[in-house]
């Protein structure tokens, strides 16, 4: 059999420790499928003494990471540590430089950075791949690289966020506040070292902005991407959702139908007859559609050790077997760089919902405010008095409309005084 390929893995958390774990594992099977051994050869991160559940001394021990990739018992490194700069970056760039492969699952540096890396690992002939850093298990980087190869990809978009779907999963079944679950969805380690990452949306739409460059053939372009959170939904939001057929789900959606490049990140209502609807916990699932495949759908864990180490060692395989394609499916200098699509025109149908003081002439306040900005309203509901100092629901699902009358409803009733929040607003998602 030829020569192992020497891997330094950086960073031995939830994924770095679920790597060596399936390494080790699956030893035979993969040197098989890969041609040759993988060898972890160095490991590293902040924390020497820190017990992780898995013997390490079989491996070299690097105090400074950012060199690994200059030792020469290292053919290609593990990028597992996090974060869009700081050592994460400063070791994918020295790792390129030196004329080694990396293999990172960190989203927000190649949603910040990929294509200055990407250039730089093309420039010395290297592998640079991600598959990690998207959906978690799925292997959608590659299906959309190689399996859909021959399609022009016309839409992308799913549930991009293990965290987000377990919390809206949870607090649908239970009941419960959102604040109260988040704890939980840390502890199974599926949320980024800051949750705020999670629950803003910022990671789903890190990830949003990979897919959509590999999916396009686009520039990466992580600052356009529209970003809304879960933090706003209420557990009162789900149950009236249930009621009118409909499940929450954070859904990243991309694409290039009008006049640009359209991304956005936002908590949708989606119908129960949805594949998406059925997506439960920290799954995560990828729909494309392909001009000549169809719609393709792509499902499976999100998060966590197992998946995400699955993802990471597929890589070293590819890279084992001498696979060095460019890292966005075609040469960086050939990624289009399209503009941020105006949202103006888009349409759709909306759930919106509005915390009022509950007295005379509020809802009359609200439904002026629609038909003064071209709003049609599909059906209401008026959830009786809530405990909280005389606050009352009203829900509204508006027929098909152009999304920026809906924005300009809501900036009518701004600084209303019958309202206690700003309202919400999530599209909808039918078919
Ligand atoms: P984690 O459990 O927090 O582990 C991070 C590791 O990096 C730890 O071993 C830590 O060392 C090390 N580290 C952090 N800062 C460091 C520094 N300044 N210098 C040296 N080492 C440092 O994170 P994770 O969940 O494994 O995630 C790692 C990466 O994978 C992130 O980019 C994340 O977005 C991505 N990812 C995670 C998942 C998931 O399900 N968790 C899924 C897909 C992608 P110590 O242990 O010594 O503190
Ligand atoms: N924090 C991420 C999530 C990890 O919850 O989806 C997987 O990328």
């Amino acid at each position: 059999m030829a020569e192992p390929l020497k891997i330094a893995l950086a960073g031995l958390g939830t994924v770095g420790v679920g790597v060596i774990r399936l390494i080790d594992a699956n030893a035979e099977l993969i040197a098989r499928r890969a041609g040759r051994p993988l060898h972890v050869t160095v490991v590293s991160a902040r924390d020497r003494s820190k017990n992780r559940g898995v013997d390490l001394s079989p491996y070299a021990w690097e105090d400074d990471m950012v060199i690994l990739g200059e030792r020469e018992d290292v053919d290609v490194v593990v990028e597992m540590v996090g974060g869009s700069d700081g050592p994460a970056l400063a070791l994918a760039r020295t790792t390129i430089e030196a004329g080694k492969a990396l293999v990172t699952a960190n989203k927000a540096m190649i949603a910040h950075h990929g294509l200055e890396l990407a250039g730089k690992a093309e420039d010395k002939k290297v592998a640079l791949k991600f598959e990690a850093a998207v959906a978690g298990g799925i292997p959608v980087i590659k299906a959309l690289r190689e399996g859909t190869a021959a399609n022009r990809i016309e839409r992308v978009y799913g549930v991009l966020n293990g965290t987000c779907n377990y919390i809206l999963t949870v607090m649908e079944d239970t009941g419960r506040e959102f604040g109260v679950v988040l704890g939980e969805a840390q502890a199974k380690g599926y949320a980024e070292a800051d949750p705020a990452f999670d629950i803003e949306g910022t990671d789903a739409a890190h990830k949003l902005s990979i897919l959509a460059a590999v999916a396009f053939g686009t520039r990466v372009d992580f600052a356009s991407v529209a970003t809304t959170g879960i933090t706003r939904v209420r557990a009162a939001d789900i149950a009236q959702a249930a009621a009118l057929g409909y499940v929450i789900r954070l859904i990243g959606m991309a694409d290039t139908g009008g006049d640009g490049l359209f991304q956005r990140v936002q908590p949708h209502l989606v119908h129960c007859d949805h594949p998406l609807a059925h997506v439960d916990g920290a799954t995560n699932a990828v729909v494309a559609e392909g001009n000549f495949s169809g719609r393709l759908l792509f499902q499976g864990a999100g998060a966590g050790d197992g998946p995400t180490a699955s993802a990471v060692v597929a890589d070293l395989i590819d890279i084992a077997r001498g696979e060095t394609g460019p890292a966005f499916s075609v040469p960086v200098s050939e990624l289009e760089p399209l503009a941020a699509a105006p949202t103006g025109h888009r349409r759709g149908r909306a759930y919106l919902r509005f915390m009022v003081a509950d007295r005379p002439g509020v809802l009359a306040e609200i439904t002026a405010a629609l038909r003064d900005a071209g709003v049609s309203i599909e059906s209401m509901i008026q959830k009786g008095r809530a405990d909280t100092a005389g606050e009352v629901m009203v829900v509204m699902l508006t027929h098909e409309g152009p999304e920026s009358a809906v924005s300009e409803a809501v900036r009518l009733l701004d600084g209303s005084p019958s309202l206690s929040e700003p309202p919400l607003v999530l599209h909808i998602l039918d078919n």
